[in-house]
């Protein structure tokens, strides 16, 4: 798919496929074209050219499909003063499918039913968007950054309840910066720069085709662990020495020589983003 804003480029032919039943990774820079990719694949823009399938349809030309399909965003842009349960109940009566009930009891949201929407901690409003999206009884919930204004720990009960879904059979398609949370519950990645696919892969794959046995690791005395470790390709990555070779020979080699080693961790997912992008997402914040 192809889209500009006037004579800006904003997506240049850029194609991937989302398994069915995945939980999809849509990773980027900020302006990389992630927002424009999930306008469109919603329905939400026309894109100016391309073959665009969401379940089988055109998006734009089938407005449709939205009934088979949610789509989240990093906040909850509805009416603040509604109760839980009013947004939840009227959300229900628009698509008449499930009974909001079941909803509120799986989600947990009991205690909060009375609770203006605006009373909400930012977990619990994303619980909530979650929930009312679950009211469409979706195949699939595309997600723009749905944990960027989140805690770690409304990050984790969050991907969570998106692992749980999952399993029931919903497939996922969720933007993020947040690559390290990110790679705890996505089975396949796509990413995208500067309006271009660079990759698209199971996520297995991507961390792997990039670091090979890669480890990263932090001693005491990186200087003296540079040159021990020459032979293992060591070079020196921020405050990491990396190296390819086995973590056995490699702390083998570092013990031998007294030094203390503070942490040493497989290659992830943020690493592969570096490598892939030549730059770090989190840099951007
Ligand atoms: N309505 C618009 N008019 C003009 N330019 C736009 C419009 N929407 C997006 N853009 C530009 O298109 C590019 C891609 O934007 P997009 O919002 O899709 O990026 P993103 O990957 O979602 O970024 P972020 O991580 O900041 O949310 C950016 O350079 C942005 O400035
Ligand atoms: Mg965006």
């Amino acid at each position: 798919m192809t889209k500009r804003f006037g004579k800006y480029v904003a997506l240049n032919g850029i194609s991937f496929s989302v398994e069915k039943g995945s939980i999809t990774g849509f990773i980027g820079p900020n302006g990389s074209g992630k927002t424009t990719t999930i306008k469109v694949l919603s329905g939400l823009l026309k894109a100016d050219a391309g073959d665009i399938k969401v379940l089988g349809m055109n998006p734009w030309d089938n407005p449709e499909v939205r009934s088979r399909m949610s789509v989240i965003f990093d906040k909850l842009y509805f009416p603040q003063l509604n109760t839980v349960e009013d947004y939840l109940y009227d959300t229900a009566s628009l698509f008449d499918k499930l009974d909001p009930e079941n909803v509120i009891q799986e989600f947990e949201l009991c205690k909060f039913r009375k609770k203006k929407l605006s009373e909400l901690s930012a977990g619990y409003k994303q619980k909530v968007q979650l929930a009312s999206a679950m009211l469409n009884d979706p195949e699939l919930i595309i997600a723009d950054e749905p944990t960027a204004n989140l805690d770690p720990n409304a990050r984790n009960e969050f991907n969570s309840l998106i692992t749980k879904l999952n399993r029931r059979g919903i497939t996922f398609f969720i933007s993020s910066h947040i690559l390290s949370e990110l790679e705890r519950v996505i089975t396949h990645v796509v990413m995208i720069n500067k309006g271009k696919i660079v990759a698209s892969s199971l996520m297995n794959t991507f961390i792997g085709e990039d670091s090979e046995n890669k480890l990263l690791i932090l001693v005491d005395n990186p200087q003296e662990a540079l040159k021990l470790l020459s032979s293992f390709n060591a070079k020196a990555v921020g405050a990491y020495i990396e190296v390819i070779g086995g973590i056995r020979e490699v702390v083998d080699v570092l013990d031998k020589a007294k030094l203390k080693i503070i942490m040493i961790r497989r290659s992830s997912l943020d690493d592969a983003f570096l490598e892939k992008t030549g730059r770090n997402v989190q840099d951007n914040f």
